[in-house]
């Protein structure tokens, strides 16, 4: 079974949950629940709707039909102040970063609380940031491993420095849990590694859900202790690695010549 905790709320459940993009049906009845400190990767082909799940996670998406609670609330029926409020409480980190690169490594993380703070706490916070910010900003790039990139332009950094800002700037936000997609697909493997154990650590130490798209299905499998396997919008497995049948694997990856036509 994969890890639950059963003492701790749960963070995502998703009902029979169908999203269309137009006509094509990006996920079909989608059942799951992920709990409080759980470490969850999902894994299938180009088009499976990763990206599609967690956007609905992170309420940037909405669902056509059934039910999506996050941290306890149904994201239906959330009010613009409640909305922004959940979405500040689940951090995420796109495939491209999302981050500015004309801007400091710093102005970067004090943009990751765009949400709690709004538009004008936060305009403060990045042309006059407080000591206690600054502090808290410097810690988090030590974890990290790039405090002395605090005032460096994020343009003049590696991809993988890159990647670390993400991370600091995700955690600063102070959420509940961390949606990554596909944060890895532009480094070599071993900072791949290094990235998604980093991320792993850090759940574990916060206490926090993370929920990651991953197409590398090795560094799934000896990251997490839960996978997600999704093909053509629906979930095909949801069990521990060590679980997994080299069949289940095999269906993942399968290449269907009429696939696409079947999805329509
Ligand atoms: N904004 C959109 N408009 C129309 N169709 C979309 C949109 N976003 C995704 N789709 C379609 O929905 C399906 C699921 O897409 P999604 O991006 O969730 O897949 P994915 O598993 O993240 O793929 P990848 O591994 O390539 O990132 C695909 O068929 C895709 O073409
Ligand atoms: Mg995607």
């Amino acid at each position: 079974m994969p890890e639950t905790t059963h003492s701790s709320p749960t963070t995502f459940h998703l009902r029979k949950v169908e999203c269309r993009y137009g006509k094509l049906k990006a996920l079909a009845s989608v059942s799951l629940s992920i709990k409080g400190e759980e470490r969850v990767a999902i894994v299938g082909p180009s088009g499976s709707g990763k990206t599609t799940l967690l956007r609905l996670c992170n309420a940037t998406l909405q669902a056509n039909s059934g039910t999506i609670e996050i941290l306890g609330s149904n994201a239906e029926n959330l009010s613009p102040r409640q909305l922004r409020l959940t979405r500040s409480r689940i951090a995420t980190i796109p495939q491209d970063l999302g981050l500015v690169p004309n801007l400091r490594v710093w102005q970067n993380i004090v943009s990751g609380r765009i949400g709690k703070l709004g538009l004008i706490g936060n305009l403060r916070n990045l042309l006059v940031p407080s000591k206690p910010t600054m502090t808290k900003i410097h810690t988090l790039l030590e974890r990290v491993g790039i405090e002395e990139k605090l005032f460096a332009r994020t343009s003049e950094l590696s991809g993988g420095q890159q990647q670390r800002v993400a991370v600091a700037r995700a955690l600063f936000q102070e959420p509940k849990a961390i949606l990554a997609d596909e944060p890895v697909s532009s480094v070599d493997p071993a900072r791949a590694t290094s990235l998604v154990e980093l991320l792993n650590d850090i759940a574990v130490e916060h206490g926090l859900t993370l929920l990651m798209s991953l197409h590398n299905l090795e560094l799934a499998r000896t990251s997490f202790p839960r996978l997600i396997g999704l093909r053509g919008g629906k979930v095909l497995f949801d069990q521990s690695p060590d679980q997994l049948e080299p069949g289940e694997l095999e269906e993942l990856y399968h290449l269907e010549p009429d696939e696409i036509l079947e999805r329509g």
